[in-house]
């Protein structure tokens, strides 16, 4: 696919990995819908990096409620009269005690239900081209054989976008190619402020010694964008983790 004039859906894109997808797009000419839960100063200044290579439009919705989601495309569907791909990059990291029920629960709407609500309501929008896209943005902690002690709601959740982004292409192939990218510690507001000492842990599992960048993860999904020969793919850009040494 061209990216030129071609709509794509960012959504978490007021910040992190979801700003760096929304300006790589429009640095391919793409019409970029940039998409905010509550961080309006921060999806303006995505919008005026945007800006600056295509054009693009700010929408505002909570996307663990399935109203909110269907209201978002009832908007979408009046401003543009298709969409072309959908990067589901929303999430919100959450850890504490695997006994947590109200984490599972509020995990899975965030990270999980969320990318499946905007999955079905994108197929239900207009396309202006074939194939269209999704990319899911999952994550190193999804990888099926392996938890994680302090955020077992999170990797499960992850893990599932990786079962449901199999699943949904092998449904929907060969009109949308739907693949996922598995980020590692990729360095974004998520992460707060840290010394060099408190990254010491994290950049140590990968094999580059260092935060994989936002940049570098947007770029993959650009690339799933413009190819039209990859579906059914769990992307890894994780800087090569020693998986088998997280707790
Ligand atoms: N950073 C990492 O190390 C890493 C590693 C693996 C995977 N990931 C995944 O990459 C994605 C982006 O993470 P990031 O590090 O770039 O985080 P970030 O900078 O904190 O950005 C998260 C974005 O998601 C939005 N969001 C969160 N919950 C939402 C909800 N319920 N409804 C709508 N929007 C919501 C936020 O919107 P507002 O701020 O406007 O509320 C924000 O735009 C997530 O799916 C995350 O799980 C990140």
């Amino acid at each position: 696919m061209n990216l030129k004039n071609k709509t794509v859906l960012v959504t978490g894109s007021s910040s992190g990995i979801g700003r760096a997808t929304a300006v790589a797009c429009a640095q391919k000419q793409a019409v970029v819908l940039v998409h905010y839960r509550k961080n309006e100063k921060g999806a303006k200044e995505t919008l005026d990096q945007v800006n600056k290579f295509s054009s693009g439009q700010i929408f505002k919705s909570d996307l663990s409620n399935p109203d909110n989601v269907k209201q978002l495309f009832v908007q979408i569907n009046k401003e543009f009269k298709s969409l072309d791909c959908l990067i589901n990059n929303a999430g919100e990291f959450a850890s504490g005690p695997f006994e947590d029920l109200t984490l599972w629960q509020s995990q899975f709407s965030n990270i999980f239900f969320s990318q499946v609500y905007t999955a079905v309501e994108f197929l239900n929008t207009k396309a202006a081209v074939t194939p269209r896209k999704i990319v899911n943005i999952s994550s190193a902690y999804g990888s099926l054989n392996m938890g994680i002690a302090d955020a077992p709601h999170y990797a499960a959740a992850k893990a599932a976008v990786n079962s449901f982004t199999c699943t949904l292409a092998k449904k929907v192939s060969p009109d949308v190619l739907v693949n996922a990218i598995a980020p590692g510690y990729t360095w974004t507001p998520n992460w707060g402020e840290m010394t060099e000492v408190e990254k010491k842990p994290f950049t140590d599992l990968a094999k580059i010694k260092r935060f994989v960048k936002a940049d570098e993860v947007a770029a993959m999904a650009v690339q799933l964008l413009e190819n039209d020969a990859v579906t059914g793919e769990i992307i890894t850009v994780d800087g090569g983790l020693h998986l088998q040494d997280i707790l």
